[in-house]
Order: structure tokens, then C-alpha cells, then sequence
């Protein structure tokens, strides 16, 4: 693909740039996307699964499901797109990297300023609000899982750190995405279906305060026809194309 010349302008001249990555740019390291023909949600539900609700009815089943994606991940690495966002970061004065992807593949790639909107699936945290490890975010790289569900030192329930279904997400790395967006002269958005709020508004928040958007994407979404430019395609051919 041959970059459009007014694209390769906005990137030259660009300062402050943020991205926005969901699924489909981790879709080539083998991790499966989520409305794909293959996409996780066409063989769950998710508020079978990804709900709060479902946690406390059926702890195992959700653990279980979360085991068996680690096990999918664990092996996987970062492909050329990741790289790309890594290398992005290296030459601009501020870049932010924000992600839907819970599967740390942007951090094994070697990017730093990155965002997880949704949590990171090798996290997790105590069940027990005020238990004397609190509220701690702990890294558990164990796979597969040991005990299911896993326990916390103080014996009750860990979760995985996701942000689930009907949850907020963290009101701090919310508001440091949505400033990133307000604040940038180029903003990417790169592998997202762009429907799961309240990442699908981030490219009209940068467009509305006056950044350049492109897509990113090999199909069409519900924003494509807001952005400046739709770069159709896979993002481990067409990221390292714009650096
Ligand atoms: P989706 O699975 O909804 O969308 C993946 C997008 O990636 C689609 O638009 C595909 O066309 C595109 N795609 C597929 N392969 C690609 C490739 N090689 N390069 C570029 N794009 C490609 O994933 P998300 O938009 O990330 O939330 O989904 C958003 C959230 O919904 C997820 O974070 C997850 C899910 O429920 C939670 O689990 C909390």
C-alpha cells in the first residue's frame, strides 16, 4: 500500500499523537479477536462471562475461561504492528498508547506510555475490599492457573484485573486517555471494531478538538466515515508503514 502524501505530511509534522488499539492489532500474533469470523463472542456470551454478575454466580466457569485465554496468550509474541507503536513512541515528544487489548503484548513489544483501558489479564486483585493486601493489582504469571479460582494471601477470591461488563472503567486512566485525546494533533485508531464505549468515542474527541485521524482497519466500522482517512488493511502491514 502507498501511503497517501497528505498522511505522510501529518505524520512528519505531528507532535503529540495518540493511539487507540483494540483486538485486531494483536489479531496476527495468533490472539483471537472478539466479532470476528472467529471472534471470541461468537462461541460465548458475555455476560455469561465477562460480567460481575457471572463472577459471583460461577467464579470457576469465568476463571476457567480466563485460564484458557492465558494459555492462548502466553506463547504468543508481539507482531509488526506492536513494534511499530514501539518504535512510534521513540519519535515523538509525547506519545500515549491506548489499548482496549488486555493480553500485555504492547509492554512485551517495548512500549512504555501505554494506557489499558480495559485491565490486563495477567493481573488480578483481591475479591475483599480492605483485606490487608487491599485493593492490590498483582501480576500472576502462572499458567496454567494452579488453583482455580486463584486466592489471595488472605485467602479470599482474586479476580482477574478486567474491567468487565457494566463496570467503570479506572476514573485516572479514563481521564489521562481522554486528555491524551483532546491534546493531540494526530491521532491512529488501529484494530477496533470502534462499538465498546467508551473507546469508540476517543476518535471523535481527537477529531472534534482538531487532530488528524486515521484508521486503520481491514474492514469497515462505525466511524470510518468520521475519520480522515481509513488506511485499509492489516496493522502489522500498514503500522510500520507509518513510522
Ligand atoms: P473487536 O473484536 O470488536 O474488533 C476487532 C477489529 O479488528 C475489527 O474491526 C476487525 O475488522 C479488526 N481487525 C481484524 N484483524 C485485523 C488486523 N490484522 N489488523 C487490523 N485490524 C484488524 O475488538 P475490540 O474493538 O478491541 O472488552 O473490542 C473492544 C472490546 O470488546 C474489547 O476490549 C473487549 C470486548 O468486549 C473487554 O473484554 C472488556
Amino acid at each position: 500500500m502507498e501511503i497517501p502524501l497528505n498522511v505522510k505530511e501529518k505524520i512528519r509534522s505531528a507532535v503529540r499523537v495518540a493511539v487507540l488499539t483494540g483486538a485486531g492489532v494483536s489479531a496476527e500474533s495468533g490472539v483471537p479477536t472478539f466479532r470476528g469470523k472467529e471472534g471470541l463472542w461468537r462461541n460465548f456470551r458475555p455476560e455469561e462471562l465477562a460480567t460481575p454478575e457471572a463472577f459471583s454466580q460461577n467464579p470457576k466457569m469465568v476463571w476457567e475461561w480466563y485460564d484458557w485465554r492465558r494459555g492462548l496468550i502466553a506463547g504468543l509474541k508481539p507482531n509488526s504492528g506492536h513494534v511499530a507503536l514501539a518504535n512510534m513512541e521513540k519519535k515523538y515528544p509525547h506519545f500515549t498508547l491506548i489499548t482496549q487489548n488486555v493480553d500485555g503484548l504492547h509492554e512485551k513489544a517495548d512500549s512504555h506510555n501505554i494506557l489499558e483501558l480495559h485491565g490486563n489479564i495477567w493481573r488480578t486483585r483481591c475479591t475483599v475490599a480492605g483485606c490487608t493486601e487491599g485493593e492490590l493489582v498483582k501480576e500472576n504469571l502462572e499458567t496454567p492457573l494452579r488453583e482455580i479460582p486463584p486466592r489471595c494471601d488472605c485467602g479470599a477470591m482474586l479476580r482477574p484485573h478486567i474491567v468487565w461488563f457494566g463496570e467503570s472503567l479506572n476514573p485516572k486512566i479514563l481521564q489521562k486517555a481522554t486528555d491524551a485525546c483532546r491534546n493531540c494533533d494526530l491521532f491512529i485508531v488501529a484494530g477496533t471494531s470502534a462499538v465498546v464505549q467508551p473507546a469508540a468515542s476517543m476518535a471523535g474527541i481527537a477529531a472534534s478538538a482538531g487532530a488528524f485521524v486515521i484508521e486503520v482497519n481491514p474492514d469497515h466500522t462505525p466511524i470510518t466515515e468520521r475519520v480522515d482517512v481509513h488506511l485499509h488493511g492489516n496493522s502489522g502491514e500498514i503500522l510500520p508503514l507509518l513510522v
